[in-house]
C-alpha cells in the first residue's frame, strides 16, 4: 500500500515509490527504489523534497501507517504524520505537483490585457461566424441535402488558433448558450473542446484539424429530429427515444452522402453515444472497437451538455459536471476523462488537495471570479495532525491562501474517501 510521509520520517528499508520536486530539485536519477545507503537517507531528509510516497508492500512500513490499520473506524480523518522540523513546515513553493493550471502552461506566452481583449474580439466574432456557418450547414442537412464541410474548414481553423492563443478564452465563450441557439453552439464547443484536448493528448499535428471538423458535425443527424421531440422540456417517451438515438445513424448517412468528410469526422459522428462498458447507441460497441476520436467525442459530448443550458436541464458548473462524469462507471475512458480534465486545468469536486500552512482540503466548487479557481474546504492540519474545523476558502479570490497541489487520497490513508469526501462537502464550514 501508498502511504505519503516527511521525508523526515524516511527510514532505512523503506521502498520509495515517488517523491516531489522536479528531476532537478534531487539529485535522484530513478523515483522508485529501496532506500538502503544512509548517503541517499541523508540527502532525502536534508534535501529540498518535503514529502515521499512509500510502498509498504516493497519495503519497511511506517510505524504511524502500522498503528492506523489497528485502530477503530472513525479515526480516518486522522493522517499520521510525526511532527515535522521547522525546516519541513515550510513546504516548499515549487514541487512538481503544484497546481499549474495545464491551460496556463500550454498558453505560448502570457497574454497583456490589450492582447487578451483583442483575443477576446476575435474569438467572439469566431463563435459568432462558426454559429452562423453551423446553422446554414445543419440548415441543408435538415432538408435531406449533402453538407459542405469545406465551408466550415476555415472556421474550425480559427477555432484551433484560439485554442493555441488561451484555450479560456473561447471555451469559456463557448460555454455561454440559450437553449435556442444550444445545438448549433454545442457543435462550436464540442469543436474547442476536441482540439483543446487533442493537444493536451498529443495527438499529431495533421489530425487536429480534422478532429475540430468531427466536433463541428458530430451532431449533424440531430436535424432528422422534429423541432417537437429534439426541444420537449419534459421526459421523452419510448418512441421518441428511439428517434433521439438514431441521430448518430442519420448523422452518419448525411455526411457519407457529401463530399470531402474525412473518416474521422464519420466515425465520430456515429459513435458519439458509445460508452466503454458496451451500454451506449446505437451499435452498443465495445470499448475494443471505440477509437481514440470517438473515445474522446463522448467525453466533451457530454461535459458540453452538462454545462449548458438546454430545455429541460439547468447547468452544472464544470468542477460539478467533472465530479459528475467521473462517478459514472463504465461511461467514459478513464484516461482519456482524466486527459481532459487535465486539459481544462480544474479539479473537479471532490478532489483533495494540499494547502498552504500545511492544510489538506476538499474542493467544493469554482470560484465566481475564475472557473479554473477553486473553492476549498480544508478541514486537516498537517502540521497538529489532527482535524480542524471546515473553513472555505475561494483561491480565486483570497490574497493570502494558496492551493499547492493535488493529493491522491491512498498517499494519505483515507481508506473511504467517497464517504469521507461526502460527508466533507455536507459539513458546515466556520464563519
Ligand atoms: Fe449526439
Amino acid at each position: 500500500m501508498l502511504h505519503k510521509i516527511k521525508t523526515s520520517d524516511l527510514e532505512l528499508g523503506m521502498f520509495i515509490h515517488s517523491m516531489e520536486g522536479s528531476w532537478f530539485e534531487h539529485s535522484f536519477w530513478r523515483s522508485r527504489f529501496v532506500l538502503n545507503e544512509a548517503e541517499q537517507l541523508e540527502a532525502l531528509m536534508s534535501g529540498e523534497v518535503g514529502w515521499v510516497t512509500i510502498d509498504d508492500a516493497r519495503g519497511k512500513g511506517s510505524p504511524e501507517h502500522a498503528q492506523r490499520k489497528s485502530q477503530p473506524p472513525g479515526t480516518k480523518l486522522a493522517v499520521r504524520s510525526r511532527k515535522p522540523s521547522p525546516k519541513q513546515k515550510q513546504l516548499p513553493s515549487d514541487h512538481h505537483r503544484s497546481y499549474l493550471p495545464p491551460l496556463a502552461e500550454r498558453s505560448a506566452k502570457r497574454l497583456s490585457p490589450r492582447e487578451r481583449a483583442a483575443e477576446i474580439r476575435k474569438a467572439s466574432t469566431t463563435i459568432k461566424r462558426s454559429r452562423t456557418a453551423v446553422m446554414a450547414l445543419f440548415g441543408d442537412a435538415r432538408l435531406g441535402n449533402a453538407v459542405k464541410s469545406r465551408k466550415i474548414a476555415p472556421l474550425v481553423e480559427r477555432i484551433s488558433s484560439s485554442v493555441d492563443v488561451d484555450p479560456t478564452i473561447i471555451l469559456n465563450m463557448a460555454r455561454l448558450k440559450s437553449k435556442d441557439e444550444y445545438t448549433y453552439l454545442h457543435s462550436v464547443a464540442v469543436c474547442a473542446l476536441m482540439i483543446n484536448l487533442a493537444r493536451q493528448m498529443r495527438v499529431p499535428e495533421a489530425q487536429i484539424n480534422d478532429i475540430g471538423m468531427a466536433g463541428m458535425l458530430h451532431d449533424v443527424g440531430k436535424m432528422a429530429i422534429p423541432d417537437d421531440i429534439l426541444l420537449k422540456p419534459g421526459k421523452l417517451d419510448d418512441t421518441e427515444w428511439v428517434t433521439v438515438r438514431n441521430h448518430p445513424q442519420r448523422g452518419h448517412d448525411i455526411l457519407s452522402a457529401s463530399e470531402g468528410v474525412s473518416d474521422i469526422a464519420l466515425e465520430v459522428c456515429l459513435r458519439h453515444h458509445e460508452k466503454m462498458d458496451g451500454t451506449g447507441y446505437p451499435g452498443k460497441i465495445p470499448a475494443s472497437s471505440l477509437s481514440l476520436f470517438t473515445r474522446m467525442s463522448a467525453v466533451c459530448d457530454v461535459y458540453d451538455a452538462l454545462t449548458s443550458q438546454r430545455s429541460y436541464n439547468k447547468p452544472l458548473s464544470a468542477s460539478q459536471a467533472l465530479a459528475k462524469m467521473q462517478s459514472w462507471k463504465g461511461h467514459f475512458d478513464q484516461l482519456v476523462l482524466r486527459s481532459f480534465v487535465e486539459s481544462l486545468g480544474i479539479l473537479p469536486i471532490g478532489t483533495l488537495v494540499r494547502m498552504d500552512r500545511d492544510e489538506l482540503g476538499i474542493v467544493i466548487g469554482e470560484s465566481p471570479s475564475d472557473y479554473a479557481a477553486p473553492i476549498v474546504r480544508t478541514f486537516h492540519s498537517l502540521d497538529k495532525d489532527c482535524a480542524i474545523a471546515p473553513k472555505d476558502i475561494d483561491t480565486g479570490r483570497s490574497k493570502t491562501r494558496r492551493l499547492l497541489a493535488e493529493e491522491h487520497p491512498d498517499d494519505w490513508g483515507f481508506i473511504d474517501w467517497i464517504n469521507l469526501s461526502a460527508d466533507l462537502i455536507n459539513s458546515k464550514p466556520a464563519d
